[in-house]
């Protein structure tokens, strides 16, 4: 998620859960070719399973991209169909491309060239005009012709006229019925059903109807809804015993990345929805915000310290 999620964000997680499927926020395939690689693509092992996110209109371009981010052993790559924002729009990606669906399946089989990696696509149940299940089902069975290895679905529409990103996350009405249908009229397709997921029990309601099931929003901000997930999918306990555990696996990673030049608050912030709905989230939070020292791993553990024990120690649920 741009802004948001990152190589910090992914790492704390995996001390959440090893068995989902990451996820890198979009990266444009104008910067990976022309942009420092390095800054953009590299991760930590213990990231993955993780998918390489691009965003891009020009198969040329996106091909090469993906080519040029294979020495990164990505797990997948996979294509923005769904950013609405006008950014975005301009330069004709993200969501728009859901009116080109020839176009999609050229770029699809252009990426699928150039990695042995699954390829996969997200989008929209459709945009402005293109809104009905129609024009989906129109949009995915074109794009199939290519031979993508996954659809994620997000169940909303995008108005791409009027609205902004985040109103598109939110106003536009959850449709997903309209992604069971997708998954009974093509059940040979691999079907990711997001949009407004917010636990591990809904998710598995919507895993009765479809393949997989992606969360976003809900992921950062109350990270230890996922702390169940291994345990859902393949009958592993959480890496972690406790959010105490989890937290505190971050204090050497803090400090190695303060020793290369990063500062802890880029770490920090993404490990604030930790205690959310426990005794002492505000505690945690307010502890961990403002101006952090350059190395705040020390301050963290003061402040982890001085959390209820009962929250630091509830297992995982
Ligand atoms: C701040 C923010 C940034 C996002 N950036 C991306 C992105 O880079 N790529 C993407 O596919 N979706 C992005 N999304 C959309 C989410 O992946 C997801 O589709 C959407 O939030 C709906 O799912 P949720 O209700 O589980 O969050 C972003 C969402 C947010 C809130």
């Amino acid at each position: 998620m741009m802004d948001w999620s990152d190589r910090h964000y992914r790492y704390f997680m995996r001390g959440i859960t090893r068995r989902t499927l990451l996820y890198t926020e979009m990266i444009s395939t104008a910067a990976i070719v022309h942009g420092d690689r390095a800054w953009l693509l590299d991760f930590d092992p213990e990231e993955r399973p993780l998918a390489l996110q691009v965003g891009g209109s020009d198969p040329d371009e996106i091909g090469r991209a993906v080519a040029a981010a294979e020495p990164w052993e990505y797990d997948e790559v996979n294509l923005n169909v769904g950013c609405p924002s006008d950014r975005v729009q301009e330069r004709g990606l993200g969501a728009c491309l859901m009116a080109s669906p020839d176009l999609v399946a050229h770029i699809v089989e252009r990426m699928k060239r150039n990695t042995d990696k699954p390829v996969t696509v997200k989008h929209r149940i459709g945009i402005d005009h293109l809104d009905r299940y129609e024009d989906m089902y129109r949009f995915v069975k074109t794009v199939r012709e290519a031979g993508p290895d996954r659809f994620t679905v997000h169940a909303r529409i995008a108005w791409l006229e009027g609205l902004s990103p985040k109103e598109n996350r939110t106003v536009p009405p959850l449709r997903y019925e309209d992604v069971y249908r997708l998954k009974r009229e093509m059940p040979d397709l691999d079907i990711e059903i997001n949009g407004g997921i917010r636990t591990l029990d809904d998710a598995d309601m919507h895993r009765r109807h479809v393949d997989k099931v992606m969360i976003g929003r809900a992921a950062y901000e109350t990270p230890w809804v996922m702390s169940t997930a291994d345990m859902r999918i393949a009958a592993e306990a959480c890496p972690s015993e406790n959010r105490l555990s989890a937290a505190e696996r971050m204090i050497p990673y803090i400090e190695r990345f303060h020793a290369a030049g990063t500062p802890s608050r880029k770490i920090i912030r993404h490990m604030l929805g930790l205690f959310a709905g426990m005794p002492g989230a505000r505690q945690w939070r307010q502890g961990l915000s403002g101006k952090l020292p350059e190395n705040a791993a020390p301050l963290l553990a003061e402040v982890l310290r001085r959390m209820p024990r009962a929250s630091c120690e509830a297992p995982p649920a």
